[in-house]
């Protein structure tokens, strides 16, 4: 156990497995902070700086904050990497930030055996409209806004058994900037919101329903995923270690009705990178919410499922 920090103007720490700490810097303006990095997930260095950055301005809009600047954090092997390579992977980034109007002020690069790539992004939010994983209220509606399966898509990407299709369809899914869900989320008033990486769908709705002591009920049906992925889980061979992992944490936290195999719940525990957001909204608005979503592009939206009072079973995913 790390020891706890306590400081009045953080208004949010690690205790709640939020994705960033919120710090107060005056009653208008909180400073949000965040940091992720990671090997490639595909091949175009281009398109991975682009998915890297993406991912980590994520972390500011999950929390209904507004990226101000980023730093860059690399490790290169330059011994087996040219630099035009990194000067791809960097040039990604650079696009992907200016997207979200979030200038790269600057960074620091290592040698290393491994090629990682991340970025450390500042943003700001009003103290009083930050939208954590401790408010999902009972009655809500859930709405993803991405679909799931990159995971195994990428882990079958690397052993090279994907179409080039797929590639190009997993590349643009993962390189998009959760940009305008978020701008929509707070517009709307969502309770709660996070962004579905590591730890998949449930993992990170588990962080949400502990968080807001409240439990939820999933539709497998209007989850959305690539049909190839559940392909690739069915032929076998394909699954990351990470969504293994989660799988076994998520054990006596989730529960399926009988109608959902094995291969199906696995989507439901892929590891993500740079996946969609996750948010808890009033069912008062939730349509309404989904339509502005759907106009403005984020295609793939859907309700998934409501929040209900603390169960014994914490989610539950039904048919
Ligand atoms: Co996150
Ligand atoms: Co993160
Ligand atoms: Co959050």
């Amino acid at each position: 156990m790390l020891p706890p920090i306590s400081d009045p103007n953080l208004l949010v720490n690690i205790e709640t497995a939020d994705d960033a700490g919120v710090f107060k810097l005056t009653d208008d303006i909180a400073l949000v902070q965040t940091v992720d990095f990671f090997p490639p997930v595909v091949d175009d260095p281009y398109y991975y700086g682009q998915i890297v950055a993406a991912n980590s301005l994520s972390d500011v809009y999950a929390m209904g904050g507004k990226p101000v600047t980023a730093l860059n954090i690399v490790g290169f092997p330059k011994n087996k990497l040219s630099l035009d390579v990194l000067a791809e992977i960097l040039r990604g980034g650079i696009d992907k930030a200016q997207e979200a109007d979030c200038p790269i002020v600057g960074g620091h690069t290592i040698v290393d055996d491994e090629l990682k790539f991340g970025l450390s992004v500042t943003g700001v939010v009003h103290p009083d409209r930050i939208i954590t994983n401790a408010n999902a209220q009972p009655g809500d509606k859930l709405i993803l806004t991405k679909p799931l399966g990159m995971g195994i898509l990428t882990t079958a990407l690397k052993m090279g058994k994907v179409s080039e299709e797929i590639i190009n369809k997993i590349t643009s899914i993962m390189a998009e900037l959760n940009k305008t869900a978020a701008e929509l989320m707070v517009t709307f008033n969502a309770h709660a919101a996070t962004d579905i990486t590591g730890f998949g769908l449930l993992g990170h709705a588990h962080e949400i329903a502990h968080a807001s002591n409240v439990s939820m009920l999933l539709n497998a049906d209007s989850i959305p995923y690539l049909p190839e992925a559940l392909e690739k889980i069915k032929e076998g061979g394909y699954i990351p270690g990470g969504s293994a992992e989660n799988k076994k944490f998520l054990q006596d936290k989730v529960t399926f009705t009988d109608n959902i195999d094995e291969h199906e719940q696995m989507i439901f525990f892929d590891a993500q990178t740079s996946g969609g957001l996750l948010i808890s909204i009033s069912p008062e608005v939730v349509e309404e919410f989904l339509q502005s979503l759907h106009e403005k592009g984020v295609e793939h939206a859907a309700i998934i499922g409501e929040v209900t009072k603390s169960m014994k079973e914490e989610i539950r995913v039904e048919r």
